[in-house]
């Protein structure tokens, strides 16, 4: 299957990184390369760890270039599914990019196996890509019936441990914490009786069961597997965790000036988000009542916008997908 998927909010994302060509980027969630092309296309030259350039003079005399570290721009590409990364690997080659397996939140030292130990900017564009969603193979999606999957990394826990395997307590909160599921209980407990009398084991089970268990009069606005697919997925690939980790992870990397953009797609990770990135604003964490300062700390961070960017009508008629996606940026501060 080719893997599609358009990139949101790009010139939003390529502005807000305000990329200098010399500078040093790590794309974390990398994808199909969509937004990692276009940084890589305005970074001066790549750098190629196993050629060290050199030059001929007129009398042929053979001497190693000194290249001039400030010059040099580079791109990390990180991405935790192997299929992104062959296609990302790929659709990067002309610019001499790096694209590692890995989860973002390991970024520090994925950057420093290319010996990039500070970065002058970092994005992260949350959630799954369109290919990872319409590929029935992985079964992320209720609109196809295929095994019950969904794992980004294509390995671990997968949707169908989690809906056989979980207790009841555990569905419940899985399905109020990560889908903000108004029906969870009902819901669950359908997961509970289904599997008793066989697993379920494909999409399309775990669906009839969820549309059975919700009342009739609320199926009708949205799909009522919607939330169900959502929480599951993000159970089964940790992304809060994740995300919560890599932004920290990721602003440590940043080099004074840096900046880091993250993209949501729903309210609880742009909560998470917005939160992270207000606390490296704050510089002192003495409680209120303190009459003054003793713990020195001072704002590391600035908002670059205060409220986060979203689509333009004009992107949204073109790409349903960027209706709901929120872009924040801080600046890490010298
Ligand atoms: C919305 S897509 C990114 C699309 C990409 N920006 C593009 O334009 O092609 C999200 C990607 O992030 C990856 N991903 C999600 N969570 C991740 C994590 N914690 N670490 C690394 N990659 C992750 C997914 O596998 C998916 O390929």
């Amino acid at each position: 299957m080719e893997f599609s998927h358009e990139p949101v909010l790009l010139q939003e994302v390529i502005n807000g990184l305000n990329i200098q060509p010399g500078g040093t980027y790590i794309d974390g969630t990398c994808g199909g390369a969509g937004h990692s092309v276009e940084i890589a296309k305005r970074l001066k030259y790549g750098r190629s760890d196993s050629v060290t350039p050199i030059t001929i003079s007129s009398d042929g005399k053979i001497s190693e270039e000194t290249v001039e570290e400030t010059n040099i721009g580079f791109l990390i590409g990180i991405d935790r599914d192997p299929d992104a990364v062959k296609i990302a690997e790929k659709r990067l080659e002309p610019y001499d990019a790096v694209v590692a397996n890995g989860n973002f939140d390991e970024m520090t030292e994925i950057a420093a196996r290319y010996e990039v130990f500070a970065a002058d900017g970092i994005l992260l564009d949350l959630g799954v890509s369109s290919y990872q969603l319409d590929n029935p193979e992985r079964g992320f999606s209720y609109h196809n019936d295929a095994p019950l999957d969904m794992r980004m990394s294509k390995s671990g826990l997968s949707a169908a441990d989690v809906v056989n395997t979980y207790p009841i307590e555990e569905i419940i909160r899985i399905l109020r914490d990560y889908g903000e599921e108004r029906f969870a209980f009902r819901i669950a407990e359908a997961i509970v009786t289904a599997r008793e009398e066989k697993l379920i084991e494909t999409t399309g089970e775990l669906a009839e069961i969820v549309a059975n268990a919700y009342p009739a009069r609320f199926r009708r606005d949205k799909n009522p597997c919607r939330k169900t697919f959502q929480a599951i997925r993000m159970e089964v690939n940790g992304e809060l965790d994740h995300v919560a980790n890599g932004i920290g992870a990721a602003f440590e990397l940043l080099k004074p000036g840096g900046r880091l953009l993250v993209i949501t797609f729903h309210s609880l990770e742009d909560r998470l988000v917005k939160r992270r990135f207000v606390s490296f604003t704050k510089g002192c964490t003495c409680p209120p009542d303190f009459p003054e300062c003793v713990c020195g700390k001072t704002a590391q961070g600035a908002l670059v916008t205060r409220k986060p960017i979203v689509a333009s009508s004009d992107e949204i008629a073109k790409n349903n997908r960027s209706r709901s996606a929120k872009l924040r940026i801080i600046e890490k501060l010298a």
